[in-house]
């Protein structure tokens, strides 16, 4: 038995939870299992390694406190504090940034707070529109950036590509004030300096959301957009493998001095707190911490190389076997299918797939004449292929069974289908067994990541 009060805590707490609460005991052993069980090509997941989420689930979230360390409201943080530091200054080795704020509660909290620190209401913000792949908070209508702000938007060319004289031509004629790139569901590399051209043009801030792409980034996959943009935003459950969170980078433009003559460094600080958000997660940013930690490690890199190398076969796969991969394929992790010329739609090429134990997740596509309920692409991703130590002929097979229930499935309304039982059953025999023979990182073998990534030489 340890004699860590920390591990001691977090084990006696999973037995008192077994005895006092089996039913919420069984339903989070059962989500585990459905985890490890089911090929997810989820775009905007990864799996958290057990080192994280213990933080996550750490008695330094019993800290109520406010502010930032050395200058907190509540006394009793002296470890906390340590722990704040740590995680910034990984945040900050991670990307190369110069400030670092790891106490957003999430992408899209730390979108917003940039957003309502940088524009005062009804000041015009230019983003990609939602079908074409930006995020609701990039100004899409049914968020409060599209409320509460002018929003206008770009999108994409009929390649499926971003078409930066277009953008310039929007941004000379709205005159926004900030200017989003970045996206949800935009599968190619993003040239960050061009957006910082395009933003210069018309005295913007230009915010780099790299939610999706955070991990290419950081590995040097991917140019970083830390010094182009003004400010860079990301989630930290994607491609970082961290908790459920946010990060605000800056780079070389922290010292810049905004309208009201503060630097953005102090802007996004003071926005984060005491403007936007009350209590820091503790136990979230030491998870944060614990993640960005391999983020910089090498064996990241490597894994980030292969879930671009994945990715890559992925749709090159799925174009072979007649589907309509858009953008022409992939920079990233990502590969956006457009399912409506396989005769069916988003929420029934989802639902299909996942009668067969595949996790995917319904898509709008550029010009998408559906609701974004109903979609007419789906969305998938190699983050978990990846992390489950998957090489690119193992993807093949998983394209194949994509395949195989794109064409089987018959489509008798826009969300209702049939599907062959025998075609189940035999789809999800296949899945059963690449995901046996690829277990998940901390299920229930010691996670690659904490033992050393497996080599990919060769
Ligand atoms: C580009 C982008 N930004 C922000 C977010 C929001 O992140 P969160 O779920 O942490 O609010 C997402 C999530 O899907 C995203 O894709």
């Amino acid at each position: 038995m340890t004699e860590c009060v920390f591990e001691q805590t977090l084990l006696r707490g999973a037995e008192l939870l077994r005895q006092a609460d089996p039913e919420l005991h069984d339903l989070l052993d059962q989500e585990q299992i459905r985890q490890h069980e089911t090929l997810s090509l989820t775009a905007a997941a990864s799996i958290a390694d057990p080192s994280v989420l213990v933080c996550d689930a750490s008695a330094a979230g019993n800290v109520t406190t406010e502010g930032y360390p050395g200058a907190r409201y509540h006394a009793g943080c002296r470890h906390v504090d340590e722990i704040e530091r740590l995680a910034v200054a990984r945040a900050k080795a991670a990307f190369g940034a110069s400030y670092a704020n790891v106490q957003p509660h999430s992408g899209s909290t730390a979108n917003q707070i940039v957003l309502c620190s940088l524009l005062r209401p009804g000041d015009v913000m230019l983003g990609m529109d939602l079908s074409s792949g930006g995020h609701l908070t990039h100004g899409a209508a049914a968020s409060m950036s599209g409320t509460y702000f002018t929003a206008v938007a770009y999108g994409v060319g009929a390649d499926g590509l971003i078409d930066y004289d277009d953008v310039a031509r929007i941004s000379k004629e709205h005159r926004p004030r900030l200017i989003f790139c970045g996206g949800s569901s935009y599968p190619r590399a993003i040239d960050f300096a061009r957006f910082r051209a395009i933003a210069d043009d018309v005295g913007a801030y230009l915010v780099a959301d790299i939610s999706h792409i955070a991990g290419l980034v950081a590995a040097g996959l991917h140019p970083s957009p830390v010094d182009a943009a003004h400010v860079t935003t990301t989630s930290t459950y994607k491609q970082l493998c961290g908790p459920r969170g946010g990060l605000i980078l800056l780079g070389r433009d922290a010292g810049y001095r905004t309208a009201s003559g503060k630097t953005l460094a102090d802007t996004i600080q003071g926005a984060v707190f005491p403007f936007l958000q009350g209590t820091p997660r503790l136990n979230t940013i030491a998870a944060k911490a614990r993640a960005l930690a391999t983020v910089a490690s090498p064996q990241f890199r490597l894994l980030a190389r292969r879930i671009v190398e994945l990715a890559d076969r992925l749709a090159g796969a799925l174009a072979d076997n007649g589907h309509r991969v858009l953008a022409g394929g992939t920079d990233t992790h990502m590969v956006l299918l457009d399912v409506s010329g396989d005769g069916t739609t988003g929420i029934v090429a989802q639902r299909a797939l996942e009668a067969c134990d595949i996790i995917v997740n319904k898509n709008a596509i550029p010009g998408d004449r559906r609701s974004p309920r109903i979609a007419s692409g789906v969305r998938l991703g190699t983050n978990i292929l990846a992390l489950r130590g998957m090489d690119p002929p193992d993807v093949t097979d998983c394209a194949r069974l994509v395949s195989t229930v794109l064409r089987e499935v018959k489509t008798t309304g826009e969300s209702d289908y049939l599907l062959d039982e025998a075609v189940i059953d035999l789809v999800r025999a296949e899945v059963s067994e690449l995901c046996r023979r690829f277990p998940l990182p901390g299920y229930p073998l010691p996670s690659p990541l904490a033992s050393g990534y497996r080599s990919y030489a060769g």
